[in-house]
């Protein structure tokens, strides 16, 4: 469920009609709701809550990359949040906006020795350590500092899942993780080392996940091998579930609940005594937000094709061009009328910059407001100047309050990044 409702013909954020906030901020605009963030959360939070023996003192860490904006971290870390994080400047973000280090999981594939002394000198939670030859660096720069961070080791399970190959994250073939002999392995060997202590595993086998069947493979597997680490007489008190749960992006789509999600975690965690960790991005910022856009025109062709030209474009939402991703577009004051079938495009000067084709939508006229829903997690994060086009301001709507909480930067301010150099 969000709070972007139709009241009084037209679309709202919480209680403040998009419409206006298209007029003082102009668009596009990223606008996102603070009671869907809480709500979210606050669903997740009481479906793991429900299961205190399996899961310990549980650990929810908001998937940075799905949304990085402060305000957006903010709102979390007052709900109680933590982080994973898959970079210095996601660390420096999260600590920025209030989540203690205490709960902040760094990840990543391809951490530098520079991120993995930050990482050590704020003191976060847990490294999470996808390679041998990360662990070796870790242990190096640990020793440096006389360090002895708490590390997870991922596992790659060799179960991929996910709503696109581009998101899937647990294949045989996927970069992440270390499979799972190797991964025993390592785990020894860290915890022969004084500059590192193994506390558990990870994995995170993809997003956009509707079916809970790899995930209990995948946490099946975990539970096999924290009972073989223990069988050698090694310490398991944590295991880092990774997010990954999928969300509707459509009134009909079929995703499990976060209530059989986490039922079905803590029936395969049961008797462990672990705390666990959960790492979601999309579940609880994806419906938080939207990107509100603007009709710029209609463009009729004679084979009555029907081209919705937005001054949204692929640079600001990159999903339905490097996914096929699907996102509802509504419109915001909508018209009566039959339902017209529509090509929504953006300016930007290549074919990809196409949000869908053969919509069907309530008619729309030039200077219509729409919304794509489902634009708040890897919506914003992902976007760029590509076209010369500034990044889209970002809003925050809590109740009738309303704040730019990421402003439009100028034509200038765009360009004073660059310099043309100095023999030219
Ligand atoms: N943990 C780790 C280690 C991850 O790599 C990810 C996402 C997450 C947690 C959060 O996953 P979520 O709960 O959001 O599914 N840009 C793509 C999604 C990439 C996800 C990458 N990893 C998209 O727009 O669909």
């Amino acid at each position: 469920m969000d709070h972007f409702q139709l009241r009084a013909g037209t679309l709202h954020a919480e209680d403040v009609p998009l419409d206006t906030l298209a007029a003082e901020v102009g668009t596009p605009a990223y606008v996102y709701s603070t009671a869907t963030l809480s709500r979210h959360y606050g669903v997740l939070r009481e479906a793991v809550d429900a299961h205190p023996a399996a899961f310990g003192d549980a650990l929810i860490a908001f998937a940075v990359k799905a949304n990085s904006n402060l305000s957006v971290l903010a709102t979390l870390a007052r709900l109680g949040s933590g982080a994973d994080t898959v970079s210095e400047g996601e660390i420096r973000r999260a600590l920025k906006a209030g989540i203690p280090a205490a709960r902040i999981i760094f990840s990543g594939v391809g951490k530098t020795d520079a991120e993995l002394a930050y990482a050590l000198d704020v003191g976060v939670r847990q490294i999470n350590v996808e390679s041998p030859a990360e662990l070796d660096r870790l242990i190096a720069v640990a020793a440096e500092k006389g360090a002895c961070p708490d590390i997870a080791i991922r596992v790659n399970p060799k179960i991929g899942a996910g709503g696109h190959a581009k998101i899937t994250t647990g294949g045989e073939g996927d970069k992440f993780g270390i499979p799972a002999d190797e991964a025993l392995a390592l785990y020894a060997r860290a915890a022969a080392s004084p500059h590192v202590t193994p506390v558990g595993l990870a994995c995170h086998i993809g997003s956009q996940i509707i079916d809970l069947t790899p995930l209990e493979a995948a946490f099946r597997l975990l539970r096999e091998m924290t009972l073989t680490l223990r069988g050698q007489g090694l310490s398991v008190t944590r295991l880092d579930l990774g997010g990954g749960l999928g969300v509707p992006y459509s009134g009909g789509a079929e995703t499990a609940s976060v209530a059989d999600y986490a039922a079905m975690a803590a029936g395969v965690l049961e008797g462990l005594e672990v705390e666990a960790a959960f790492e979601p991005g999309r579940l609880l910022a994806a419906n938080a937000g939207v990107l509100l856009a603007r009709v710029i025109q209609i463009t009729e062709r004679a084979d009555g094709r029907r081209f919705l030209v937005l001054d949204a474009a692929m640079n600001d939402l990159v999903r339905p061009a490097m996914y096929d991703a699907f996102h509802e577009v509504k419109p915001v004051t909508p018209r009566d009328g039959d339902l017209i079938a529509y090509d929504i495009v953006g300016p930007v000067c290549e074919t990809g910059d196409t949000f869908a084709r053969g919509r069907d939508l309530p008619p729309l006229q030039a200077g219509d407001l729409v919304v794509f829903t489902g634009a708040g997690a890897y919506g914003a994060v992902m976007s760029s100047e590509y076209n010369s086009r500034p990044l889209v301001p970002e809003v925050l709507v809590d109740e009738a309050r309303w704040a730019v909480v990421r402003g439009r930067p100028t034509y200038d301010e765009m360009l004073t990044r660059e310099t043309v150099a100095g023999w030219l």
